[in-house]
């Protein structure tokens, strides 16, 4: 039986804080964990099937123009220049196969085929002696040397901004860059396919079963009932595993050309070029205030860029519309066409990057209003979402100030320049952080045996972020049994459809289908202890009706099956849903060399329910690292002439290693979210980067006067900024 819930109204009681079993929320370690550390879980490269080829891409080196003839490889067994091979990766979510047609190139590094020989070798070897010809074509490459496009729908305007910004007591109207970035998960991608008859089965590194089984069915000419996907475990995505990409669609063209199962791994630099960018943005904030610091005017203008014809554009303001009230307001999103590598969702696309640049300006506004930045901040917090007049499904962000104001020691903070140790200027920097919040449809089915254990099927991936262990929590807590009676089966597109990982939207959406599941069962284990539902209470593998108690495995004859089935409704749109924190970080930078060292950082999040305090504030931990190396560090750096990625490896890409990331504190606050469903969950995997970024650059100006406003803040641009 399926237990179906549309979430079209609050669910103001949570049945979950109702149950006995007391596992969820708690930080239970990843029950997949011993196999990972011990090299027991198998990610996509890792299979060893009989008769294994190997696959290499080709890449095209021009930035844009047609392949005439790529050549002949000496020791492979075939070199496939297929029509079908796809030119760059799906965005998240897309239902049908990506543009395909490798002649036609469109940014430099593109795939255009693949060489397949019977070891990696080989095949590297023959596909670097390959004499391809190109006729070359100019393009554009620099998003500001072209006129952008400005969809009409992405544009919005109240009020007279203008004017605003002419009457007001303070104003600020400042240009930042953040540079394009990487999603460089740890495990490269790589795909091994395997036909059987005409069914295919691939293992890849992906975050979404379902809709990527479509995309590539699509892209081969297949049907997706053909066609399985198995991802098990997956060395994180950040975005960048979404959608299919080159690798299983050419390994599954290879693998039915040469009957014989293919592996095709991508190297660390065809990552680079391969997986999505973050656009680099280029934002104009204006803000006008009267002289205690009431906002009037917010113009945030945002320039990202894309290929020609890709739909996904960085959703650089997606938060500003509700995250600060005034009157006047003017919201611009231009998208310059250019030939850079495929832009699309890498860690919290949009306020990754719009809400670290927004809270930079917020800090600016307050210096020159001279207001303390977070009581800037609390001011303008709007009691509904500003425009719409909707209420706000939850909102802590006041609160978030607050508690990490008093946490951090705020008060402790002084005047700009007015710390000095040794040759280190010293300075605090806070900012608010903000994330839009989804439910996601989802489908799970549990099954409890005869013998009192459970088993969690659904197609969700955990790319990293805890969801076997968190799934596993939820099924132990509504079926009353220890997390180890709980075995959760993930990453199969056989099973029932998930959320999939993406969006922050994964835990609380496919969470809430596992817990429908689980509810439909206790309706009947009420069923057969022949009482209500309302009566019944499951606890250690035991059923207690009144003040009687027997064992769950006696009273089941045999297993029993609930299918849960989530789907978002009207609370989509009668409540505005985001998530809040604060951000706080103290940092240290040279007077000499302008380095900056972060000396310590704080984050307080409201997510409504904690579904699992250790990987939640993992999850958190790493969001705050992204903001440390979006603020210090990280920068993808195209070549001028052709585009090409310079920066194409974790030696040039700089992202925090350990020495850069001193002790790091998460704090949650306590929420319950009813407009989200039954769990009263929402989404936290990308709140933590969210404005991270923007309290180190906020301490740098405290501690030293000096602000960047072209990311990231390296020590040249702090020199510069220390001899004005
Ligand atoms: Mo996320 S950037 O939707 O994996």
């Amino acid at each position: 039986m399926t237990r179906h819930l549309k979430v079209d109204a609050p669910i103001p009681d949570s049945p979950l804080d109702h149950m006995a079993q007391g596992v969820l929320g708690k930080p239970v370690s990843r029950l997949e964990g011993p196999l990972k550390v011990t090299g027991r879980a198998t990610y996509a490269a890792e299979a060893r099937p009989d008769g294994l080829l190997y696959g290499v891409l080709v890449q095209a080196a021009i930035p844009a123009g047609k392949v005439l003839s790529i050549g002949d490889a000496p020791g492979a067994l075939a070199v496939i220049h297929d029509p079908r091979l796809i030119r760059y990766a799906a965005q998240g979510m897309a239902t049908e196969g990506p543009t395909a047609g490798p002649d036609q190139v469109e940014y430099m590094g593109q795939a255009i085929a693949v060489v397949v020989a019977e070891t990696f070798e080989a095949a590297q070897a023959a596909a670097q002696a390959l004499q391809i010809t190109y006729e070359a074509k100019d393009v554009p490459v620099d998003p500001e040397a072209v006129e952008p496009e400005r969809p009409e729908k992405k544009q919005s305007a109240t009020g007279d901004l203008d004017r605003a910004m002419q009457d007001a007591a303070h104003t600020l109207d400042q240009i930042w860059h953040t540079p394009s970035h990487t999603a460089a998960a740890m495990e490269p991608h790589a795909a091994i396919a395997e036909w059987s008859g005409d069914q295919l089965t691939v293992r890849a590194g992906y975050q979404m079963l379902a809709t990527s089984r479509e995309q590539l069915a699509d892209a081969l000419g297949i049907r997706p009932d053909q066609l399985r996907l198995l991802a098990p475990y997956v060395g994180g995505g950040f975005g960048s595993k979404l959608g299919i990409n080159a690798d299983s669609v050419a390994a599954a063209i290879a693998a039915h050309q040469l009957g014989r199962p293919v592996q095709v791994v991508m190297t660390r630099q065809q990552v680079f070029d391969l997986a999505h960018r973050r656009s680099e943005t280029r934002q104009r904030i204006r803000l006008a205030c009267t002289a205690d610091g009431k906002l009037t005017g917010i113009g945030h203008e945002a320039l990202v860029s894309n290929l020609p014809g890709v739909s996904f554009s960085e959703p650089v303001t997606q938060a500003t519309p509700f995250t600060y009230q005034a009157a006047h307001r003017q919201i611009v999103h231009a998208i310059a066409r250019i030939h850079r590598s495929c832009a699309g969702s890498v860690r919290a696309p949009g306020e990754a990057v719009g809400a670290t640049v927004f809270e930079c300006a917020m800090d600016e506004l307050a210096e020159t209003a001279d207001i303390d930045p977070v009581e800037l901040r609390l001011c303008n917090i709007p009691d509904t979402e500003p425009g719409t007049n909707r209420p706000f499904s939850s909102h802590k962000l006041a609160e978030a100030l607050r508690e990490g104001a008093s946490r951090f020691g705020w008060s402790d903070r002084r005047p700009t320049r007015q710390r000095l140790e040794g040759e280190w200027y010293i300075g605090m920097g806070v900012a608010s952080a903000v994330r839009v919040n989804s439910l996601i449809e989802s489908r799970a089915r549990v099954i409890l045996q005869a013998d009192g254990r459970a088993i969690v099927e659904t197609d969700m991936t955990d790319i990293g972020t805890g969801s076997y262990t968190i799934l596993g929590q939820i099924a132990a807590e509504t079926l009353g049994l220890a997390v180890d009676r709980v075995e959760v089966r993930l990453g199969d597109s056989d099973f029932p459809p998930a959320s999939g990982s993406g969006g922050s939207f994964g835990a609380a959406s496919s969470g809430t289908s596992v817990y429908l599941a689980c509810a439909e069962i206790r309706s009947q284990i009420a069923a057969l202890a022949g009482c209500d539902e309302a009566d019944l209470t499951l606890q250690n593998g035991q059923v207690r009706t009144g003040n009687v108690s027997r064992p769950l495995d006696a009273l089941l004859t045999a297993e029993l099956t609930g299918d849960g089935h989530l789907e978002p409704g009207k609370t989509e749109d009668t409540v505005r849903q985001a998530t809040w924190g604060s951000h706080w970080a103290e940092v240290a930078v040279n007077r000499w060399t302008g380095e900056v060292r972060v000396r310590r950082m704080l984050g307080v999040f409201a997510c409504g329910r904690v579904l699992n305090e250790k990987t939640a504030r993992s999850q958190c931990l790493g969001g705050m690292t992204f903001g440390l190396g979006m603020a210090l560090t990280e920068a993808m750096e195209h070549d001028p002439r052709d585009g090409h990625i310079v920066t194409r490896d974790l030696a040039e890409y700089h992202i925090p290693c350990h020495a850069d990331v001193p002790p790091l504190e998460v704090h949650f606050l306590s929420e319950s979210d009813t407009y989200v469903g039954p769990l009263h969950a929402k989404g936290l995997g990308e709140l933590g980067i969210c404005g991270a970024g923007a309290a180190i650059l906020n301490a740098i100006h405290n501690a030293c006067g000096v602000r960047v406003r072209e990311l990231p803040a390296t020590p040249d641009k702090i020199i510069a900024g220390l001899q004005d």
